[in-house]
């Protein structure tokens, strides 16, 4: 049994004294919810503070990003040590917003998994095609590589710390949610690939979120999938109620 995980990217929103509001209505809602793991993943320039207020909580902390190195000439980057010092548990590589804006390539982003996983943090590893893809018919090609380039020498031990998400390009931050079928197949697509590079062991013990236009009235059908293990949330994550009933989701 995969336990559920549902993380809110918070993306660039957020004052630290709204990042702590936001971060205390959560905390006080949860304190009994223990069957699912509740991430959140502020600005850099929140995370100590949210970190100190997310103590004795149910939720953990995840960067939005990091850099490689360990540490070095690279102004305006963050490594994963440092995210690990600020509270971290989890940090999320290969968002499309990444991948697009600022033109990470699969390899990059395989060098971004290997030094979280060496630092001892956990991956929200990102994957999705664009629109133009998937009316190309390469959507399977696409996800393909990016599993394949973006896990380069991860191996099935590391797994464990691994985290899939599943966001197709066109359904982030646009309200097309991806149907229930289509984030079904796509899921189970990924889980295959899971198989076949690793073993039926990991393919079935990795969870794989889905992540684009998740919002109150339709994570329920989407949580229903079988391959469907979770969300990570944008939008819906920056309103208490919303998130909260998104983490309440009925399966
Ligand atoms: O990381 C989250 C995704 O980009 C989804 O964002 O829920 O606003 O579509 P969204």
């Amino acid at each position: 049994m995969r336990k559920p995980m549902i993380a809110g990217n918070w993306k660039l929103h957020k004052t630290i004294g709204e990042a702590l509001d936001l971060a205390s209505a959560l905390k006080q809602e949860t304190a009994e919810i223990d069957d699912i793991d509740i991430v959140i993943a502020p600005v850099f320039t929140s995370l100590a503070k949210v970190a100190e207020q997310l103590v004795g909580s149910n939720i953990a902390l995840a960067g939005q990003n990091c850099h490689p190195a360990a540490s070095g000439a690279f102004t305006g980057e963050v490594s994963p040590a440092l995210l690990r010092d600020a509270g971290c548990r989890y940090c999320i590589v290969g968002h499309s917003e990444r991948r697009q804006l600022f033109g990470e390539t699969d390899a990059f982003i395989n060098e971004k998994v290997r030094s979280l996983l060496a630092a001892g943090l956990d991956v929200i590893f990102c994957i999705g095609e664009t629109l133009e893809e998937r009316e190309g018919d390469q959507m399977y090609e696409v996800l393909a590589t990016q599993v394949r380039e973006g896990l380069r020498d991860i191996t099935a031990a590391q797994m464990s710390q691994v985290v899939v998400a599943y966001e197709p390009v066109w359904a982030i931050g646009t309200g097309k949610t991806a149907s229930n079928l289509q984030a079904e197949e796509a899921h189970a697509f990924v889980r295959g690939l899971l198989r076949g590079l690793y073993s039926e062991e990991v393919a079935e013990s990795t969870r794989i979120l889905y992540g684009g236009s998740v919002k109150p009235d339709n994570v329920d059908g989407l949580m229903a999938q079988m391959d469907v293990d979770g969300a990570l949330v944008g939008g819906a994550s920056l309103k208490a109620d919303d998130f909260l009933r998104i983490i309440r989701f009925r399966r």
